[in-house]
């Protein structure tokens, strides 16, 4: 008997989820599709968000309480596998499972991806963790990362699920019923009431919206803590002399030590003569080094201070920390010999507003035809 099991609602979240899904583990990889990541990221909490509900309020079959969240039945299931003594309409024990296992590991994703936006980038509802907790930053991203590791698991668990279940028992229909809704099986049918119907479309609406209008406009749930630096208002003299002949580079991009090490060798600057007379020397100086690397909880900062930490010699060139060659290794060489760019001191050639001390994921675009 041809019987309804899953409503409209719940397989057009299925779909958007399995969408969704796919586009953050596509974004993870590229730095600069962060915000898309974080924009759809949120796209996910909401459906999440509408699947909890749906578990408590939603049709027969979808709703949590109807699930048999048994380890004694799950056991007994696994163990009869091909001949099971009972059918079940909706997800047998294992899959029930490993759907919640998917729903919660999907909610810890997205709540230690939006700590890790704030604490790394500065950026979202959390970006005031940043100052506090910067230096923790690797173990919050890891623990993102940790949390995807797992649902990739749990997704490779279900897809064998639905195979065996193909293999097993392609009589009862299960893989057409997440496409039409219908299984070959005899229970009762899945219905919607009206109350239903008006919160499944509002909450999967609002999940095709959330990212666009978060990817379109300013929110705090993007928002970053820091904001465009106008450096000739801060100290013009550094502009009028450090900008004169390449980018302009922040302070914050390199620690103490180089930045004393630079001011006090000017005369033979990487080959040029960039001396000034001993008043602006020292007070270029002095505004470096109150604006160091050490005093900021920019990512860039961290990383590059951590990163020449343990090196002997003293670095003056930013592009000479290890991070900064671990960052730019994946990127052809010629591409810093190109016209476009010239050298790879030339930040601004593919960091847009790299001269008001922004670095930002979204901003990286190398330059067109080369
Ligand atoms: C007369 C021109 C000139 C002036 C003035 C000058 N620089 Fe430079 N600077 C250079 C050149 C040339 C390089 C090497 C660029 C390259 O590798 O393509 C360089 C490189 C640098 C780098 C390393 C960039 C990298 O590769 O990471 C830093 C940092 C730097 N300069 C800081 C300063 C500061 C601070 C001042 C102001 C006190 C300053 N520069 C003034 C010519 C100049
Ligand atoms: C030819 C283009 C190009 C130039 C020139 C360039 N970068 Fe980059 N930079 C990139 C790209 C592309 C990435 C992203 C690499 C990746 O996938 O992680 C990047 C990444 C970075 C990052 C890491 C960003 C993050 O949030 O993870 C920093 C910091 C950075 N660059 C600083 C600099 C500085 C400082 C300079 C100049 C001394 C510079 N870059 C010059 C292309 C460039």
């Amino acid at each position: 008997m041809r019987t309804y099991i899953w409503t409209l609602p719940t397989r057009i979240f299925h779909w958007m989820l399995v969408l969704y899904i796919l586009f953050m583990f596509i974004t993870s990889e590229e730095e600069n599709l962060l915000d898309y990541h974080a924009a759809f990221g949120y796209g996910v909490l909401v459906l999440i968000l509408f699947r909890l509900l749906w578990g408590v309020m939603g049709p027969r079959y979808s709703r949590f309480s109807q699930w048999p969240l048994s380890l004694e039945e799950a056991i007994g299931f696994m163990r009869s596998l091909p001949n099971p003594q009972k059918y079940y309409p909706g997800h047998n024990p294992a899959a029930s499972f490993v759907m919640l296992g998917i729903i919660l590991v999907i909610l810890l994703s997205v709540l230690s991806g939006v700590f890790t936006y704030g604490i790394q980038e500065g950026r979202g509802l959390f970006s005031w963790l940043n100052s506090t907790f910067f230096k923790e930053m690797e173990l919050f991203e890891e623990i993102h990362e940790f949390f995807s590791t797992l649902l990739l698991l749990l997704i490779t668990a279900h897809l064998g699920g639905v195979a065996a279940d193909r293999i097993m028992h392609k009589e009862s229909g299960t893989l057409y019923s997440i496409f039409g809704g219908y299984k070959q099986i005899d229970a009762p049918p899945a219905k919607l009431t009206g109350v239903q119907k008006a919160v499944a479309w509002l909450f999967l609406l609002s999940a095709l919206v959330v990212p666009f209008y978060l990817l379109l406009s300013d929110t705090p749930l993007t928002q970053s803590r820091y904001s465009a630096v106008h450096y000739e208002k801060e100290h013009q003299l550094f502009v009028e002399e450090c900008a004169s002949c390449h980018t302009l580079y922040a302070p914050y991009l390199l620690p103490k030590r180089s930045w004393k090490k630079l001011m006090a060798n000017l005369a033979d600057h990487f080959g040029d003569d960039a001396s000034l007379d001993e008043t602006d020397r020292r007070s270029v100086e002095a505004y470096l080094l109150a604006n160091s690397a050490e005093s900021s909880t920019k990512e860039a900062a961290h990383y590059i201070l951590n990163s020449v930490k343990n090196i002997k010699k003293d670095i003056i060139a930013i592009s000479e920390s290890p991070y900064w060659r671990d960052k730019h290794a994946s990127l052809d060489k010629a591409l810093f010999d190109s016209p476009k760019v010239k050298s790879k001191a030339n930040c601004k050639a593919c960091h847009r507003r790299f001269e008001n001390g922004i670095i930002e994921d979204a901003l990286i675009s190398l330059p067109k035809g080369v």
